[in-house]
């Protein structure tokens, strides 16, 4: 498990380092890979999901991630609340697969930084399920009706609120971030130096 946590550390270190990578064809397992395809090369899955189990030491190994997410002055103001329930998981995902799991990310307050946090922490999250062969797709949509229905059926801390969810699931196989990815901006649309 440890080293899983440095693939995906190094991951992330590796997106601050490497300028600019086109999106390529990842066909080799997970492990396999070089670590920076995990953060360059990604998609959110919807269609591609099948049914079947998420073990708990990838899941273990996800929520490492999330909680290990920077945050400003290292506040770690979220918490984290995963749905293995498919009847809970139904009222937010309605479409959400047998063996899937939603992990929810709230926070007590929503300025600025605790809004970047939560999604640092999202996105940290969202990239380690795939980084383990897992699709994942992130979702404001439900956030209005799960801050307004479903808190005490969750069990958020008192006086929080959720931000964004990660679905995460199984995956058919041979989906990769070339055939499921929509399309990006090209690099020099997009930024500028100086
Ligand atoms: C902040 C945020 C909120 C999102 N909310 C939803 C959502 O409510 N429903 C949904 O189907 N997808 C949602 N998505 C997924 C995006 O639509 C998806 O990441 C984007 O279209 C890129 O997809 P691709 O990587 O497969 O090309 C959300 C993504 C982000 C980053």
């Amino acid at each position: 498990m440890k080293i899983r946590i440095l693939l995906v550390s190094v991951a992330l270190l590796a997106l601050c380092v490497i300028p600019g990578f086109a999106q390529q064809k990842a066909g080799s397992p997970a492990d396999s890979r070089n670590p920076a395809d995990f953060i360059v090369n990604h998609y959110a899955a919807r269609s591609q999901f099948v049914a079947g189990a998420i073990s708990r030491a990838d899941l273990d190994t996800i929520l490492q991630a999330g909680i290990n997410a920077p945050s400003a002055m290292n506040r770690q103001p979220w918490h984290f609340t995963v749905v293995q329930t498919q009847a809970l998981a139904k009222k937010m995902v309605n479409d959400i697969d047998e063996g899937s799991v939603l992990i929810i990310i709230s926070a007590a307050k929503s300025d600025n930084s605790i809004v970047l946090d939560c999604g640092l922490a999202t996105e940290s999250i969202y990239l380690a399920a795939q980084a383990l062969g897992y699709g994942s797709r992130i979702y404001t949509g439900p956030i209005n009706n799960i801050n307004k229905n479903l808190k005490a059926d969750l069990g958020l801390p008192r006086d929080y609120s959720a931000v964004a969810l990660v679905r995460i699931g199984k995956v058919k196989a041979g989906v990769d971030a070339v055939s499921a990815a929509s399309k990006r901006s090209k690099v020099e649309d997009k930024v500028n130096f100086k």
